[in-house]
C-alpha cells in the first residue's frame, strides 16, 4: 500500500494518478513518516468552536459591559450585533455564553432563527434545551409561561441568531415578549440595521438595545485568524504567512471565505501531491466557495424566495405551473398570505439571476420552465 502512494507521487502526471487519486487522502493516513498536509481537518470545519478569538478585543469587552450586571443577579443590557457575514457575530455571541456559563454558571441558549423562525418554535426549542420541553401545549402564550416559571428572576441569556429571517410580525412579538422576561438578556444577530428601525415603537423602546457593528475584517485580521487555525490544523511546511496573506487577500474580509478557501487549498495540494499550499490552490479552493456565498444570498431575500427554493431544491426540474400550485399550497399550510403574481414572477426572475436557481425550457408545449436550484 505504501508503495503504491510512492508510485503515484513520482508518476505525478499519468493515468494511473488519475485514476487513484480519490484514495491518495487516505494512503496518505497510513504512511508513519509522512502524514500529510491536512493534520487535523476539523480545526478547519464550519463546526470548530475556536478557543481563542483574534482581532475583536473591542467587541468582546463592550459585549462583557453590557452583560456584566448578570453577575449581581440583575437584567443585562441587551445587544445588537450587526455586519457581514464571516465577521465574528456568531463566534463571539457563542463565546460569550460559553464563558459565562463556565466561569460563572449564568445558563442561556443559542437559537438559530434560520431554523427556528416562529416564536412558538423559539419557545420549543429553549424548553426543549431546559429539557423542559414535553408539555403538549400548542399555543405559545402557554409555552412562554413555562419559560417564564422556568427561568423566574434568575439571570438567562438567549441568544437569537439571523434574527432577520423572522418575519417581521412575528419578530416583533418574539422579541417584546422575550425581552419582557424577568431577568432575561437578548444577544439579537443580523445582517444590516435595518431590522432594528424596522422594530415597531413600543418594541424598541422595549429593548433598548445597545449596538455593535462587525465590520469586515481586515488582512491582517484574517491573517491572525487563519495563522491560529493553520497552526493546529496543517503540517507547517505547507503554508507559510505569505500563503496565509494570499488566502486573506481573496477573501474579501469574511473569515468564513478565508478559512474554507485554505481548507480547499490544502486538499487541493495534498491530492497533487504537493508539499506545500500554492497560489493556484488557494485560487481553486476560493473558487470552490460559491456555494457559501449562495447561502448568504438566499438569507437576504424574503421568506417567500426561500420558500419557493426549498420547493425547488425537493424538487429537481419542477415545472413553473407545478412550482406556482406547491408555492400557494406550502403558503395555505404556513398560513401566510401569498404574493401577487407580478411579484411572483419579479421573485424568480431576481433568484434567476443570483444563480440561485436555474430555468431550463422544459419539454413541454408553450412556455413552461423546469426549475432546479444550482450545484
Ligand atoms: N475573531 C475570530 N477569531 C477566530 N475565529 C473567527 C473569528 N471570527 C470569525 N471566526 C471564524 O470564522 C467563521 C465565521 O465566523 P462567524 O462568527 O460564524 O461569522 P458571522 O456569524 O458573522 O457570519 C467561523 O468558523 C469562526 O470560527
Ligand atoms: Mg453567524
Amino acid at each position: 500500500m505504501f508503495l503504491f502512494v510512492d508510485i503515484i507521487r513520482k508518476d505525478r502526471k499519468s493515468h494511473v494518478y488519475g485514476f487513484l487519486s480519490p484514495y491518495i487522502l487516505s494512503l496518505n493516513m497510513y504512511k508513519q513518516n509522512d502524514p500529510g498536509l491536512i493534520l487535523d481537518d476539523a480545526i478547519l470545519s464550519e463546526t470548530h468552536i475556536p478557543h481563542i478569538i483574534s482581532a475583536r478585543n473591542t467587541h468582546v469587552n463592550e459585549l462583557s459591559t453590557c452583560l456584566a450586571p448578570v453577575f449581581s443577579g440583575r437584567k443585562p443590557r441587551s445587544v445588537w450585533l450587526y455586519g457581514c457575514p464571516g465577521t465574528g457575530k456568531t463566534t463571539i455571541a457563542s463565546h460569550m455564553l460559553r464563558e459565562l456559563n463556565r466561569e460563572k454558571g449564568i445558563p442561556g441558549v443559542y437559537v438559530n432563527c434560520w431554523k427556528h423562525n416562529t416564536f412558538y418554535a423559539v419557545l420549543e426549542y429553549i424548553l426543549g434545551e431546559l429539557r423542559r420541553g414535553f408539555g403538549d401545549a400548542r399555543d405559545k402564550r402557554v409555552k412562554l409561561v413555562q419559560f417564564e416559571r422556568l427561568v423566574k428572576d434568575r439571570p438567562f441569556i438567549i441568544i437569537l441568531d439571523e434574527i432577520d429571517v423572522v418575519p417581521l410580525k412575528e419578530r416583533n412579538t418574539m422579541i417584546y415578549n422575550l425581552s419582557n422576561v424577568g431577568n432575561v438578556g437578548l444577544i439579537l444577530i443580523s445582517e444590516s440595521r435595518y431590522p432594528i428601525l424596522a422594530l415597531e415603537d413600543r418594541v424598541r423602546s422595549r429593548l433598548n438595545p445597545y449596538t455593535l457593528e462587525f465590520r469586515p475584517y481586515t488582512v491582517d485580521e484574517l491573517v491572525e485568524i487563519l495563522t491560529q487555525r493553520a497552526a493546529g490544523a496543517l503540517h507547517p511546511r505547507a503554508w507559510d504567512k505569505r500563503t496565509l496573506e494570499l488566502v486573506a487577500e481573496i477573501a474579501g474580509g469574511d473569515a468564513r471565505v478565508a478559512i474554507q478557501t485554505l481548507r480547499n487549498a490544502a486538499s487541493y495540494a495534498q491530492s497533487e501531491g504537493c508539499e506545500r499550499i500554492m497560489p493556484e490552490h488557494i485560487e481553486k479552493g476560493y473558487n470552490d466557495t460559491g456555494g457559501l456565498r449562495r447561502t448568504y444570498e438566499l438569507k437576504r431575500l424574503t421568506e417567500h424566495h426561500r420558500l419557493l427554493y426549498s420547493i425547488i431544491e425537493e424538487n429537481p426540474g419542477i415545472s413553473s405551473p407545478e412550482l406556482y400550485q406547491a408555492y400557494l399550497q406550502r403558503c395555505e399550510a404556513n398560513n401566510w398570505k401569498p404574493v401577487a403574481s407580478r411579484t411572483y414572477s419579479l421573485y424568480m426572475k431576481r433568484m434567476t439571476e443570483l444563480k440561485l436557481v436555474k430555468a431550463e425550457r422544459a419539454r413541454v408545449k408553450g412556455r413552461v420552465h423546469a426549475f432546479r436550484v444550482w450545484e
